[in-house]
């Protein structure tokens, strides 16, 4: 108590000198302004808006927040092979090409390798200067003669800092080396993206000391087999870490997929254990394919393999499903994929998953059979709650307008969808929605329906003719 009363008085104290002596450090800015170093109302701070460098990769662009900050640093982190170094050549080419003063610096490979990359891309690619060392005072030096509007440094596990005796890559020599590079890029207001690999499991721990150094931290993933890459922002100071590009690795470098849904759609099987996912990748609806394999398990404990998606996720609904679905798999192997090697983050993709295993489980496809288009990919989304119902998730606005578009109607949607949805409340009511229909083994004809046979069918009530209209864009 008597410390509480000594503290409030050194507090009044502090009040009153300031008050009484009225001495507020000034000091005069660079233009001659009075700068104050005196808190003040967040409404009197005022902010510029900064330009932003235009790297003439959209999808990249988009991740960014609208492109590259002046001053900033950003650390683009992947797994060997994936598209790194081909990604920041083609952004630097582009930047050169618009007449900006560029820098690759590149401690990884020679630059006779880094040029015959540049070979492969655009032609911009070969206007980048490039200078391959790994010694930090070296490089900073080029940078305070060069003074480049965007720089590219490939990457930090490679430069050493002379007077920390850590081999490259250890703990204390990255975050040296960021530091020191952070101090002048913010003093000449170079844009900086700093690549950095991560492992598999993301264990590096270079690169991820640094993520709470940097303004932007951006992840390239995807699998090296495969050509599809997909770019994420895990942390961005500037923007929103929603966001997410595609990419395509072809010849001639990294192509941004625009018609991802389009494409995925027409490769989607139509066979059981099939179903495409109305997700959000950040404020863009995509769809994609989500896959099921059930099988019986010679194992004690049964295999339950998941590419795409989170794996204590597949455990949880398959816990749901045997529970408040009907459909027990516990003494069955479980594979779970998303198609194309994109990864999907949401708690959307739940009924997905639910639906894909359901309808390997009973070897029944999901397909919906709308007027006019029999045999049409089922589109679905929702998160699932542990009592088995289904819960609305963001956007199914846009979600069902993605699915329409390309010709999916009758999507299996959370209550409060809005129209067009098919909705339901619950994963029973989600299920019964999805299999019993027309043409499917066991489907009972609930609406006065005619044989699937004879042409006259009538469509489930969810995907009647009237309501089917409403999904138009
Ligand atoms: P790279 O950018 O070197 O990966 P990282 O810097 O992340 O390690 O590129 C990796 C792979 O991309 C490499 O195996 C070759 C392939 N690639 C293409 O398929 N087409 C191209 O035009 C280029 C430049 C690379
Ligand atoms: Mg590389």
């Amino acid at each position: 108590m008597q410390e509480r009363v000594a503290r409030v008085g050194a507090a009044a104290q502090r009040g009153r000198s300031s008050a009484h002596g009225g001495r507020r450090e000034r000091r005069t800015g660079a233009g001659g302004e009075v700068v104050t170093h005196a808190p003040r109302p967040l409404r009197d701070v005022t902010s510029t808006a900064t330009a932003r460098l235009s790297t003439g990769i959209g999808e990249l662009d988009r991740v960014l927040g609208g492109g590259l900050v002046p001053g900033s640093l950003v650390l683009l982190g992947g797994s060997p092979g994936i598209g790194k170094s081909t990604l920041t050549n083609m952004a630097l080419g582009n930047l050169a090409r618009a007449g900006h003063d560029t820098l690759y610096v590149s401690g990884e490979e020679s630059a006779e390798q880094v040029r015959l990359r540049a070979e492969r891309l655009a032609p911009g690619a070969l206007e980048v200067p490039i200078f391959a060392e790994t010694d930090l005072d070296a490089v900073l030096d080029t940078l305070a003669e060069h003074a480049p509007r965007v720089c590219v440094i490939d990457s930090v596990q490679t430069l050493r800092a002379g007077e920390l005796s850590g081999a490259p890559g250890a703990v204390g020599q990255v975050r040296e080396v960021t530091g020191r590079i952070m101090e002048l890029a913010k003093e000449r207001g170079i844009a900086v993206v700093l690549v950095g690999h991560v492992t598999k499991d993301g264990a590096l721990a270079g690169p991820r000391v640094l993520e709470h150094l940097v303004d932007c931290v951006l992840q390239f993933e995807g699998e090296r087999e495969r050509p599809y890459r997909e770019l994420r922002a895990l942390k961005n100071r500037f923007g929103s870490t929603n966001e997410a590009g595609l990419f395509e690795m072809r010849q001639g470098g990294l192509v941004e997929v625009l018609d991802a849904s389009a494409r995925f759609v027409a490769e989607a099987t139509r066979a059981p254990g099939s179903v495409v996912l109305a997700a959000m990748e950040g404020s863009r609806p995509l769809l994609v394919e989500v896959q099921a394999l059930v099988a019986p398990s010679e194992l004690e404990q049964p295999r339950r393999i998941v590419s795409g998606l989170d794996r204590n996720r597949l455990a949880l609904v398959l816990a749901i499903l045997g529970r408040h679905g009907g459909v027990p798999v516990g003494a069955s192997d479980v594979f779970v994929n998303v198609v194309g090697g994109v990864r999907v983050d949401e708690p959307g993709c739940d009924l997905a998953v639910a639906l894909a295993v359901a309808s390997a489980a009973r070897g029944v496809p999901t397909t919906s059979f709308a007027p006019g288009a029999p045999g049409t990919p089922r589109a679905c989304f929702g998160e699932l709650g542990l009592t088995g119902e289904l819960r609305w998730v963001g956007h199914p606005e846009r979600r069902l307008q993605e699915a329409a578009k390309h010709g999916l109607s009758a999507t299996i949607a959370p209550p409060d969808s809005g129209a067009g949805a098919c909705e339901a409340a619950t994963l029973r009511e989600a299920l019964r929605t999805c299999f019993e229909k027309i043409g499917t083994p066991g489907y009972v004809p609930g609406h006065g329906a005619g044989s699937p046979r004879d042409g006259s069918h009538v469509p489930p009530a969810c995907a009647s003719p009237s309501r089917v209209a409403q999904l138009g864009p």
